[in-house]
């Protein structure tokens, strides 16, 4: 029996998916514990390229067993889409099931999503409009629609009387106009009748699994600087990518958990506003996001790059309890002379070690850099450690001694194949 978490260390977008994708060949089971499809995975594996939002990276394997589980929230609209898409390829060789317990986001979501941050102004989130927020409020507000709901004779009354709610607050706090209730169930139910089928108890299947020695991979989204406790509080999401969140949403216990792989780009990247201490708004940070394709790939914004920031990297390990890090995106630092990495800040004339989350505290912080030198060559053939330039390794093992983990996995390149495992 084993369980790994894969989590992302930063505020997404680390290169997770291609872990998952990598470790779910070695896994019966692997899952979804929280996040909906504001997260976007892109696998790049034969030749061809998918991005996922929703199901987990197993999927492309005949064989394994893909759960979304109780934290999770699915949009009904985009994973009805993935999994016909997958279908019509060919594609959809795991087998999914979607906890009776995950929340459902409705377009009314995704609706108020856009008024929320629209109404906010220059103060907006940044959010990736896909409806997380409002979907989670409903979900604590306790007036939320769960994927159990879909079996039930009522469901269609259901989503019809949470549109003559969302109505009261769209008309009167949005000043937008009604929806029909009964257009909302027609856009709908379509997209329930592919995903009823799906719909099961995910805890009593993750118990079982446990007591028959499965191993398990589950399948961090967003970071942990996106938490919305630990992450920089209001820009934040609004689950637990931290490790606590994959037994929170999924009926894991603590006992159980046996490796937390932390994944960090060599860099630093944040999509939508909030505190980045160690951006880069000039040339450097414009080489990494084109030599590293820095635009969402759930909404194409062009992401904001910088430097590694290693205070925060050792806040994540240490919540998280990562057991080793995985560092990826590496090859983007191919071409600079020399690389700069964060390894305090300072503040009001005092260095800081410890970072301080607060957003406004946290801009104030500015980074203490150490310079390294750059291996300005082309990384992205080699398979093993080895083939590796000494300046790229020293700058790993400033990384792990910094943070006091072992790198395992060197991702050198986007296809699967350009990974190296220390493992
Ligand atoms: P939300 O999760 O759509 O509510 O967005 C809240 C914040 O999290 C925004 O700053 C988003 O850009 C960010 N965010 C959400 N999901 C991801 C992701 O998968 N990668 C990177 N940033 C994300």
């Amino acid at each position: 029996m084993s369980v790994t978490a894969v989590i992302g260390a930063q505020w997404g977008d680390e290169g997770k998916g291609k872990l998952a994708h990598i470790l779910s060949l070695d896994h019966d089971i692997i899952l979804r514990y929280q996040g909906g499809s504001n997260a976007g995975h892109t696998v790049k594996a034969g030749g061809e390229t998918f991005k996922f939002k929703l199901v987990p990276s197993g999927m492309l394997h005949a064989g394994k067993t893909c759960l979304l589980c109780d934290g999770v929230v699915v949009n009904v609209m985009t994973l009805a889409e993935e999994i016909t898409a997958l279908r019509e390829r060919g594609q959809l060789k795991g087998e999914l099931m979607i906890s009776r317990h995950a929340h459902l986001v409705l377009p009314l979501h995704c609706m108020q999503d856009v008024y929320f941050e629209e109404a906010k102004g220059k103060r907006a989130i940044g959010t990736t409009r896909r409806g997380i927020g409002p979907a989670y409020a409903d979900k604590y507000f306790r007036v939320g629609l769960r994927a159990g709901d879909m079996l039930k004779d009522d469901f269609a009354h259901r989503v019809k009387a949470m549109a003559r709610r969302k109505n009261v607050l769209f008309t009167g706090y949005y000043n937008q106009p009604e929806v029909d209730p009964d257009q909302v169930w027609a856009q709908v139910a379509p997209a329930v009748e592919v995903l009823a089928p799906l719909v099961g108890d995910t805890i009593q299947l993750v118990r079982r699994a446990i007591g028959n020695g499965a191993s398990i991979l589950c399948e961090g989204a967003q970071g942990t600087l996106l938490d919305i406790d630990y992450g920089t509080y209001p820009f934040v999401t609004s689950s637990h990518p931290v490790s606590g969140g994959a037994l929170l949403g999924t009926g894991i216990s603590w006992r159980e958990l046996s490796s937390v792989i932390g994944v960090t780009k060599a860099y630093n990247t944040r999509v939508g506003a909030g505190p980045f201490p160690t951006e880069d708004a000039g040339p450097d940070g414009e080489r990494m996001r084109e030599a590293g394709a820095e635009y969402g790939t759930v909404t194409g914004r062009p992401r904001r790059c910088g430097w590694l920031d290693l205070p925060l990297l050792r806040y994540a390990a240490q919540l998280s309890g990562f057991t080793e890090l995985a560092l990826t995106k590496t090859d983007v630092l191919d071409r600079f002379e020399e690389l700069k990495i964060c390894v305090a800040y300072e503040r009001d004339g005092r260095r800081i070690e410890w970072p301080d989350l607060d957003p406004e505290v946290l801009q104030r912080s500015e980074p203490v850099y150490e310079m390294l030198p750059g291996w300005h060559s082309d990384v992205t053939a080699a398979r093993s450690v080895d083939d590796l330039p000494t300046a790229f390794m020293d700058y790993l093992g400033f990384i792990e001694d910094y943070v006091g983990l072992p790198i395992t996995y060197i991702s050198v390149g986007a296809d699967a194949g350009a990974t190296i495992s220390r493992a």
